[in-house]
């Protein structure tokens, strides 16, 4: 007997599944074919513009994708309104209503920290994922369960530790934030690490821990290492780390983690 052929999906199944299958952006009106040739376009059709990035959850309603500033003036905005700043709640405020920087308009929700705001030890990473980004809260996913087991090896858990990220909004697709969007984000961060003032701050990764220690050099050369973090009214001790998503694909460099959540354990004890 013939099969009945397989019913046709319509635009919300077909977006579900791509979801499903962790194609949650689109980066371009148009499908792109990077095999083609460039030069062999038709003639008379210009390359399509590159459009926004827009999620696959954002096509769905009306959503308006607004125009950001300029990095150099969001760079500026985003100094003068983190300063202004006298406690987190009215940062994290700020930072909701804040327009300059274009991952806001492709992110679900802001993710601006969870934990012990008063804790003495605060983590900071990169950016978001994509269960942070539908929960609101940093390391939630496979990463952030990791973290939270190596801080308990330490006595810590997040009612005794702060977590944030150095850009609070996820990008699209878990790509890396461009330098601008850093740039951009870190008066936030760099705010919200004075208002926590946490004696301790652990940098998880290369991007967290060049982006907050002002380093050039890579993870792999800088783990383990103490720096002077000066939070905007006190010193305090700064250390980078390797990220627990690294730690998740490199389960070997455990072993080099586990000094430094040591190092951290002590340092935390002599402060
Ligand atoms: N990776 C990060 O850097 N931050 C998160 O919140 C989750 C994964």
């Amino acid at each position: 007997m013939a099969s009945l052929p397989d019913p046709v999906p319509n635009v919300q199944q077909l977006l579900a599944f791509y979801l499903e299958a962790g194609v949650d952006c689109a980066l371009a009106e148009e499908p792109v074919d990077h095999l083609a040739d460039p030069d062999a376009a038709p003639p008379g059709r210009e390359a399509a513009p590159v459009q926004p990035v827009r999620t696959i959850a954002a096509m769905l309603p009306t959503a308006r994708i607004e125009a950001a500033p300029a990095p150099e003036a969001a760079i500026a905005l985003a100094r003068e309104t983190a300063r202004t700043a006298p406690t987190l709640e009215a940062l994290r405020g700020l930072l909701e209503k804040f327009d300059g920087c274009a991952l806001k308009h492709t992110a679900t929700r802001l993710v601006f920290a969870d934990g012990n705001p008063n804790a003495r030890v605060m983590f900071v990473g990169e950016a978001p994922g994509r269960e942070e980004d539908l929960e609101g809260l940093p390391f939630v996913g496979r990463s952030g369960k990791l973290l939270d087991r190596m801080i308990a090896t330490i006595g810590l858990d997040r009612s005794k530790a702060y977590i944030a990220n150095v850009i609070p909004w996820r990008p699209p697709g878990n790509r890396t934030p461009t330098p601008q969007e850093s740039q951009i984000c870190l008066p936030f961060i760099r705010r919200q690490i004075e208002l926590a003032n946490p004696d301790v701050l652990v940098c998880m990764g290369g991007p967290a821990s060049q982006a907050l220690l002002g380093i050039k050099q890579g993870i792999k050369a800088t783990r383990g290492r103490w720096f002077e973090f000066h939070t905007g009214t006190r010193e305090i001790r700064a250390i980078a780390t390797y990220h627990p998503a690294y730690l998740l694909r490199t389960p070997a460099e455990k072993r080099f983690s586990w000094r430094d959540f040591l190092a951290i354990k002590k340092a935390l004890s002599e402060s």
